[in-house]
């Protein structure tokens, strides 16, 4: 049996180290984790436990674990039970508090048959949801509420738009004392770059292209196309140029992870570090005290249409309704 030490502090760079040295881990036929998590972040439980749970699923070995809770934030978040071991909450059964999101996960058939029910579009549905959800984390502020439900509205959608995968994982903090809030989306699909790659006019060559370009204006997995123009939910390229936007604008910062690569964002620079995950992670971060302006998705929107014009090639899309606006007004 082998020892697997999970990191004491679930940071991004903690968390990729964790993916390498898992892929890289032999075969063996029982591992045993040792759990010994401090303070850790909303990202860092989302992206850890889907790392782990990855690793179960491609060793299909016996795991057990040592757990040695030193603090109830991941207990209460429901993280150990998100990778199988039967401590603490359940995904979805944290108490929301008027400051987190426990760790919870969206079936996406649930979501279709409350469409069908609503008699709804998909993406109504999932907006209900944001809302829910930003309401929570937002505590009574009024455009901090209207720039979280644009953001996770915008990421939840392409997990259904793009992703095929089965569950949006989701997780959440505003630290008040901080002037912090951080959102994590994850979803265990085809991941940006087998996506991005169907847009035959782009050229994308691996999982580095991918995540830039995902975020330029403009760029899709869907061609331009006439017919599209009046849909306000149509693909245009835009969801996730404006919520990485949004996050700079506001002193935050983005950061994704998909297939080898991770991307993280903040003012005008783009790192990328190395790791493995099999499918879509992101985090969001902003200042709350930082927004001030009301109409800040148009300002953004605009820069974007500014840069597509500058570039001007038939690969790239006008902004649709949707992913420039909350839609709610
Ligand atoms: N969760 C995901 N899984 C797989 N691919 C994704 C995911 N999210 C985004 N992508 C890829 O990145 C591209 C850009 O996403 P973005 O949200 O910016 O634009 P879009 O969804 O195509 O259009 P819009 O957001 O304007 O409706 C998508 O077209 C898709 O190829
Ligand atoms: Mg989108």
């Amino acid at each position: 049996m082998e020892n697997i030490q999970i990191p004491h502090n679930l940071s991004i760079s903690n968390c990729n180290m964790l993916a390498l040295n898992l892929y890289g881990l032999p075969l063996e036929e029982e591992y045993n984790l040792l759990l010994n998590l401090g303070n850790t972040e909303p990202f860092g439980m989302l992206y850890a436990g889907a790392i782990i749970r990855q690793f179960f699923y491609r060793n299909k070995a016996k795991i057990t674990a040592d757990i040695h809770p030193s603090t109830s934030y991941p207990l209460n978040m429901g993280f150990y039970k998100s990778i199988g071991f039967n401590l603490g909450k359940k995904p979805g059964e944290g108490n929301i508090s008027d400051n987190h999101l426990p760790i919870e996960y969206l079936n996406i058939k649930d979501l279709d048959q409350k469409a069908k029910d609503n008699k709804e579009l998909i993406q109504e549905t999932i907006n209900s949801k944001a809302k829910d959800l930003s309401i929570v984390l937002s505590r009574g502020e009024e455009l901090l509420n209207k720039y979280l439900q644009f953001s996770l509205r915008e990421i939840m959608r392409n997990v259904i738009e793009h992703a095929i995968a089965d569950k949006i994982w989701l997780a959440g903090q505003y630290w008040q004392t901080r002037d912090l809030v951080e959102i994590a989306i994850l979803d265990e699909g085809m991941g940006i770059y087998e996506s991005l790659s169907r847009n035959k006019k782009l050229n994308i060559s691996n999982n580095e292209v991918a995540l830039h370009y995902s975020l330029q204006p403009g760029i899709s997995r869907m061609v331009p196309n006439k017919r599209n123009q009046y849909d306000a939910w149509a693909n245009s390229g835009y969801g996730l140029f404006m919520t990485s936007s949004l996050c700079k604008n506001l002193g935050g910062d983005f950061v994704m992870s998909s297939g080898n690569k991770m991307i993280f964002v903040k003012d005008d620079k783009e790192i990328f570090y190395e790791t493995n995950f099999t499918g879509t992670a992101i985090r969001l971060r902003l200042k709350p005290s930082q927004i001030q302006d009301s109409d800040l998705l148009t300002k953004i929107s605009k820069e974007g249409r500014k840069i597509i014009q500058k570039k001007g090639s038939g690969v790239l899309n006008k902004p649709s309704k949707s992913s420039t606006s909350f839609m709610d007004d």
